[in-house]
Formats: structure tokens, C-alpha cells, sequence
């Protein structure tokens, strides 16, 4: 497992390329990482902690990355005070560890037919997946959604390599006014139907998503967005069950059979530490001058 910076002083973290910010929270930050740029596949993440001293782990998806420049692009949403903290760090200053590429690479091949669904933020590491898929000769329908036009990521970068791209948003400010089930939906309709379908987004949207392309009888790959703390199996906290066995997101994830997991339970869980990450957000907004 590369950790491309063991040490605390300049030399060995890691410093931001470039900033910038795609929405009012959602920021795209690319960092130097030598090694995980060369080693990273499609669907693997991130576990960035932005202070040495006493810093937060936060698990970030890797949304493009560079090999030659040896850097990595991450796509931050500003949910809570890590986040936050990262997002307001200038180009040109560090982040103290970037470890990864963690977690299991996405099943790629050619499958055929694949449609890929992104919503909000998911959108950026479905990216490196419609890639692959494509590079190995899919046909690749991809829908991506959002609440509004404003909150869409990716959408140029997921239509240069797309076949089909269908844009949906909750308030019909881009492409159709829908949820993204519903052109979902129509594509496992189709004859042939896809051979296999991937979806990243909340977990309320993978739930639905696993749930229609479940009923279409199309499997439906999700990668899982849990919390997590080492990245490496030991915590526990990543936990989810799937096909009524319990799994760690960080070492037998991030993706699984959305067919089989426990979503209900999985949002239970991810509502524990609600309260907390609350109060450490309202904390961490005062001290940026941003409430
Ligand atoms: S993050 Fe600790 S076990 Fe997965």
C-alpha cells in the first residue's frame, strides 16, 4: 500500500496543484501524490488527514488523476469540519497525508452494454469508471443528477467518453426533471438491456437505483461512502451487511452487489456521529470566519 508522505515536514507532504470550486460546497483539489497517481485504478479512494497533529481521517474518492504530473484529484464536499478545513486550505500550502490507493479497484470488462449513474458528488469517482469502461470497448450510457444545475459535477469530462449521457436534475434547471431511476429505468428496458450497472451517489439514491435495476434483472455495482477511520480494516466502523454477511467497506469495498446490500442499516449507522460532526462543523465555521 503506497503512503506517498510518511513525515511531517514539507518535503514529504503533500501539496495542492490547484483549487477550484465547482459549487457553493463542492470543491475539486489536486495534490501532489507520485505514487498514488501511478498505482491508483478506477474506484479505489483516498484516506486524507489535513492536520499532522491530532488530524481527522476522512475518506475521499479519487476523481481523476495524472501519472506524469504524478498528482491526484479529489472532489470535496465541505460536510463537515475536516472537509470544511481542506477546502480552505490556498494552492500552493500541504495536506499532511494523502494514504491510498485504498480499497479494491472497480471490476472492469467488457461487458457489452454498462450504464453508469452518478448523483451529486458521485459523479466525480463514477469518472475513472466510465473511463475503464469505455477503454475496454463498453457501450457506456451514463445519467448523471443533481437538485439543480448548479450542483452538476463532471458533466464535461463524463462526455468525452460516455456513448449516451442523459442529465436529470431534481428541479428541472438541467436536462430533464427527474431522479435518476427513472432514465434508469428506460435504458434496462431497452432490448438488449445492459449487462451490468454501476451507481455512486447518497445512499438513498443507491438504494433506489440497486432497487430498479434489481427489478430489471440488471446486476448493480455501488461503491459505499461509509465512515471510516484507519482505511484498513482494523476500526470496525465502515461496517455494512451484504447479503446478510458483515463487511468492511475500506478492505472488502468500496464496491459491492447493490443488489444485496443493507442500505437502511448502512444509514442508521452513518447517522451516528450526526450530533457530533454538527457541532465540530458550527465549531470549525467560526474559527474559518465563515458563519
Ligand atoms: S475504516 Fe476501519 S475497518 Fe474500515
Amino acid at each position: 500500500m503506497p503512503h506517498s508522505s510518511i513525515h511531517s515536514s514539507n518535503m514529504f507532504m503533500n501539496k495542492i496543484i490547484a483549487k477550484k470550486q465547482l459549487s457553493a460546497d463542492v470543491y475539486e483539489i489536486t495534490v501532489e501524490a507520485p505514487l498514488i497517481a501511478a498505482s491508483r485504478k478506477a474506484g479505489q479512494f483516498l484516506i486524507v488527514r489535513v492536520d499532522a497533529e491530532a488530524g481527522e481521517r476522512v475518506p475521499l474518492t479519487i476523481a481523476d488523476a495524472d501519472p506524469i504530473a504524478g498528482t491526484v484529484t479529489m472532489v470535496v464536499q465541505t460536510v463537515g469540519a475536516t472537509t470544511m478545513k481542506l477546502a480552505a486550505l490556498p494552492e500552493g500550502s500541504y495536506v499532511a497525508d494523502v494514504l491510498g490507493p485504498l480499497g479494491n479497484p472497480t471490476h472492469i470488462e467488457n461487458f457489452g452494454f454498462v450504464v453508469c449513474v452518478g448523483g451529486g458528488i458521485g459523479t466525480a469517482p463514477l469518472f475513472p469508471i466510465v473511463q475503464a469502461m469505455k477503454a475496454v470497448g463498453n457501450h457506456v450510457a451514463a445519467i448523471i443528477g443533481a437538485r439543480s444545475k448548479e450542483l452538476l459535477v463532471f458533466e464535461d469530462r463524463i462526455r468525452a467518453y460516455a456513448d449516451e449521457l442523459i442529465i436529470v436534475t431534481d428541479d428541472g434547471s438541467a436536462g430533464r426533471k427527474a431522479l435518476v431511476t427513472e432514465p434508469l429505468k428506460e435504458l434496462c428496458a431497452r432490448t438488449p438491456k445492459p449487462a451490468m450497472s454501476v451507481a455512486i451517489g447518497p445512499p438513498i439514491m443507491m438504494k433506489f437505483c440497486a432497487a430498479t435495476a434489481k427489478e430489471a434483472g440488471v446486476p448493480v455495482m455501488v461503491s459505499l461512502n461509509t465512515i471510516m477511520i484507519d482505511g484498513t480494516g482494523m476500526c470496525g466502523c465502515c461496517r455494512v451487511t451484504v447479503g446478510g454477511e458483515t463487511k468492511f467497506v475500506c478492505v472488502d469495498g468500496p464496491e459491492f452487489d447493490g443488489a444485496q446490500v443493507d442500505f437502511d442499516n448502512m444509514m442508521r449507522r452513518m447517522r451516528t456521529y450526526k450530533d457530533r460532526e454538527d457541532h465540530d462543523r458550527h465549531v470549525c465555521r467560526i474559527r474559518l470566519g465563515t458563519t
